[in-house]
């Protein structure tokens, strides 16, 4: 699968170069640093795919050090010389591959590793990277605080999206890349240190204690986390035994208490209009970061900045199969994962004694030409600073709603399953849900992509302006 991605990347010129030299020597060429993202360039490595990291950290709050031990289980997608890992901050002590010391450059956050031998394509190959310091989180092009972000009180709110996941692990840093992970987190007792996917162990012994997390499904890097706090831990089942494991700092344990309950009606209900919830583990890792203003969707167990609300309950849930489950090719096609969110969200207050779709739409429809929701196009942010403005939330839901009228409830309701069963734990791009929509409506819409999706400023309103001509309440979701 990573090879067609890799085909139909090296169509864009500086790769198709990189490429081309893959195929020359005896001894590999070393793999394009970076996977081909427009707009985050050095992000990955197109040379390798990880099909799993074993990741083995031990934390100590009261001095924020991180001992990290990392086993990625890869395959050359090409004869590879040598192959780039994406590691911001701390330090590197030893790297091998298949046993065997390899030679390492550090360059900005890549940690170029050549192997002892080179790596013909298709061979699977087993590299270790031993590493410890202070993590410090980076800052995104939106100046959003991102990857591993240590609190005074020594909790971590590890969330990576879109770049974090290099401050705490090394990685194959782009959602091109999907892995299987074991993430395992010693912590002093008294602390909880939470993963993605189920809990395997956990057991204590000399006055630390370790969680054992294991996630069997793909997941891009960025939707890792091993977030570590003083947590109160509630460990249940839904009705379809599906295992929820909550994890709330006790500062917002009573306003997350509610909110938190209606998961398993949250994980129903979605299964219910997008298809069988992906994953066999759910729950919440609910913190207080009041320096975050965002919460992440990582994968099975999304965390909170703050106690949520329904709505953004609803929104971190729905990303399971929007991002999580079906992920992005490029970070361009942001809105399949922020408009699908955001609809959600619409289609949840629809069904629970809130506002229609259609008046949400007439809601934002209503805002003026000059508004944040009309500042560029959701289906083309232009650049990783505005991956999580408002047009792709917002007017990425525009866009569903406008599908919606266009091909009628039973038609729009096939598109979205089909979207989330097609592309199941792989990957899916603008260009393929266009086609699918056509196909399923056997309509041509490309008329209603290019005003919605791809037009520059307020399209010219159809419709009706917003009932009762109310200034609405627009909600800058994180
Ligand atoms: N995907 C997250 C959400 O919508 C938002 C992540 C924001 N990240 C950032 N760097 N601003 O739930
Ligand atoms: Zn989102």
């Amino acid at each position: 699968m990573i090879t067609r991605r890799l085909l139909a990347l090296a169509a864009t010129p500086v790769l198709a170069v990189l490429l081309a030299g893959a195929s020359q020597g005896d001894g590999g060429t070393p793999g394009a640093a970076g996977a081909g993202d427009p707009y985050f360039p050095q992000s990955g490595d197109g040379g390798y795919h990880v099909v799993h990291y074993g990741l083995t950290l031990a934390y100590t709050p009261a001095t924020r050090l991180l001992e990290g031990s990392a086993q990625l289980t890869s395959t050359a997608t090409q004869d590879l010389s040598s192959f780039d890992l994406d590691l911001s901050g701390l330090t590197v002590s030893a790297v091998t591959v298949d046993g065997k010391p390899a030679a390492v450059r550090r360059t900005g956050v890549k940690l170029q590793v050549t192997p002892a031998d080179w790596l013909p394509k298709g061979r699977t190959f087993h590299t270790t990277v031993e590493y410890r310091g202070v993590p410090v989180s980076i800052t995104d092009p939106d100046n959003a605080a991102d990857g591993w972000i240590a609190q005074p009180d020594g909790s971590v709110f590890v969330a990576g999206e879109p770049q974090g996941a290099m401050t705490w692990f090394p990685s194959n840093n782009h959602p091109l890349d999907k892995s299987a992970y074991d993430i395992t987190v010693t912590v002093p007792d008294g602390w909880t240190a939470v993963g993605n996917g189920r809990l395997l162990s956990q057991r204590s012994s000399g006055g630390r204690s370790t969680f054992s997390w294991h996630q069997a499904r793909p997941m891009a890097a960025y939707l890792a986390t091993a977030a570590i706090g003083r947590f109160q831990v509630a460990q249940t089942w839904t009705a379809a035994g599906l295992p929820v494991y909550n994890a709330v700092d006790p500062r917002e344990a009573k306003a997350a208490a509610p909110v938190l309950a209606q998961l398993p009606d949250v994980i129903a209900w979605e299964s219910s209009l997008f298809g069988a919830y992906p994953f066999d583990a759910a729950g919440a890792i609910v913190e207080h970061v009041p320096t975050v203003d965002y919460a992440l969707e990582t994968q099975s167990r999304p965390i909170y900045n703050v106690a949520p609300d329904i709505d953004t309950l609803v929104h971190e849930t729905a990303h399971q199969w929007f991002g999580d489950s079906v992920s992005l090719e490029s970070w361009r096609d942001i809105w399949l994962n922020e408009g699908f969110a955001t609809y959600t969200e619409w289609l949840w207050d629809a069904d629970h004694g809130g506002p229609g779709t259609a008046q949400r739409f007439a809601q934002y429809a209503a805002l003026p030409a000059g508004d944040d929701v009309w500042a560029f196009p959701p289906g083309d942010p232009g650049d990783g600073a505005h991956l999580f403005a408002t047009p792709p939330y917002a007017r990425g839901a525009m866009v569903l709603e406008q599908l919606r009228r266009a091909v009628g409830d039973p038609v729009f309701f096939g598109i979205l399953k089909s979207w989330a069963a097609e592309h199941r734990y792989g990957h899916g791009d603008t260009a393929g849900f266009v086609a699918l929509c056509e196909t399923r409506s056997g309509k041509d819409l490309d008329g209603l992509f290019a005003t919605w999706l791809y037009g520059q400023g307020k399209p010219a309103q159809p419709g009706a302006p917003a009932p009762g001509g109310a200034t609405p309440t627009v909600r800058h979701h994180a």
